[in-house]
């Protein structure tokens, strides 16, 4: 067992995080997020309890979030690691909804995509942690019509009897391109991007004049080894002057505050819901790692450590 140096914690692990971005960190290419090792353990969002500590800000028994998961211990500096309270919310809840991938969705869909009340919003990937937290955050604040696609039936059963989405289809029934279109009949001015391909193509074509696309994740592409042959409309962006941008969630640190608060007060009101697929044990890790790139997962794809 490591023990702390001055300035360190050591924490057990409870619960952590799989991730569809720990794909791109097992590519060996330069990216926002530097290459996983080889020979060396993964890393990722985790809560625990600090069992031991150097530092006077985080005692024993402390629960944290920090980013070395994959690991039943994990020896780190204290500033690397934030407290959180499991009576206010429990820990997997820090890595989903009101972690990362909630504010992921906050920040994609009210400052990247500009949405306004009124606009019809459409977000793939919308059973998954941020998909299904933007598609019930656009209705929260007044969306004409929220459109959801997923990859099953009981998952586009969730969306329109659980979540409150207007419309849904499962992209595996049909053309992602004629199955939009049917649900949105008035067009969308926001697109919220979580798959990329045959999806970006058909929000192309749907959007409206003006309409804004925020690209969160193009998780279609991630196992590619060709370049993918969608979309292939991108002209549509002069055509209809659309803007289209990219985001990373790092970047909107600054709505923290902002974000836990709204989306703090919406969970405790009952007014927004989520959902969590847990698998136990770190040994199952890597299968509840490739589970949630096949789909397996609704709401948050966590696993248990302890
Ligand atoms: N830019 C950022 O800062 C940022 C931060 C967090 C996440 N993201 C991105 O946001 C997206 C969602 O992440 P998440 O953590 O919420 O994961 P998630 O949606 O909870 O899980 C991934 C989901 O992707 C879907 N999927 C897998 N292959 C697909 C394909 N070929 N076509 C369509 N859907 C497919 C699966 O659902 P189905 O059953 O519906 O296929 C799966 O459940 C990812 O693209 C991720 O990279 C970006």
């Amino acid at each position: 067992m490591p023990q702390p140096a001055d300035g360190q914690i050591l924490v057990r692990n409870i619960v952590m995080s799989v991730d569809p971005y720990m794909r791109g960190r097992m590519d060996d290419v330069k990216s926002y997020a530097p290459p996983f090792e080889v020979g060396a353990a993964l890393q990722g969002g985790a809560v625990g309890e600090v069992v031991a500590s150097t530092v006077d800000t985080l005692r024993p028994g402390d629960t944290v979030l920090h980013g070395l998961g994959w690991r039943e211990y994990a020896v780190l500096d204290a500033r690397h690691a934030v407290r959180v309270d499991p009576a206010v919310a429990p820990p997997g809840a820090y890595l989903g909804v009101l972690g990362m991938t909630g504010l992921t969705a906050y920040a994609g869909l009210l400052e990247v995509a500009e949405f306004k009340p009124g606009d019809t919003v459409f977000v793939s990937g919308a059973a998954g942690a941020v998909g299904s937290v933007v598609g019930q955050i656009a209705k929260l604040k007044g969306a004409k019509r929220v459109i959801g696609s997923a990859g099953s039936a009981a998952k586009v059963a969730h969306l329109l009897d659980e979540l409150g989405f207007d419309a849904a289809f499962n992209y595996k029934d049909g053309p992602v391109r004629e199955q939009l279109a049917e649900a949105a009949p008035d067009g969308i001015d926001v697109y919220f991007d979580n798959v990329g391909g045959d999806h970006l193509e058909a929000a192309l074509a749907t959007i409206n004049v003006h309409g804004r696309i925020a690209v969160c994740g193009m998780i279609s592409l991630y196992n590619n080894t060709e370049p993918p042959p969608a979309p292939r409309n991108l002209v549509q962006l002069i055509k209809k002057r659309i803007t289209m941008r990219g985001m990373l969630v790092g970047d909107h640190a600054h709505l923290q505050e902002q974000f836990v608060t709204e989306v703090g007060g919406w969970l405790r009101a009952g007014k927004l819901r989520y959902q969590e697929t847990v698998v136990h044990g770190l040994a199952n890790a890597p299968e509840a790692f490739l589970g949630m790139l096949r789909g397996e997962n609704t709401g948050k794809m966590l696993v248990t450590v302890d």
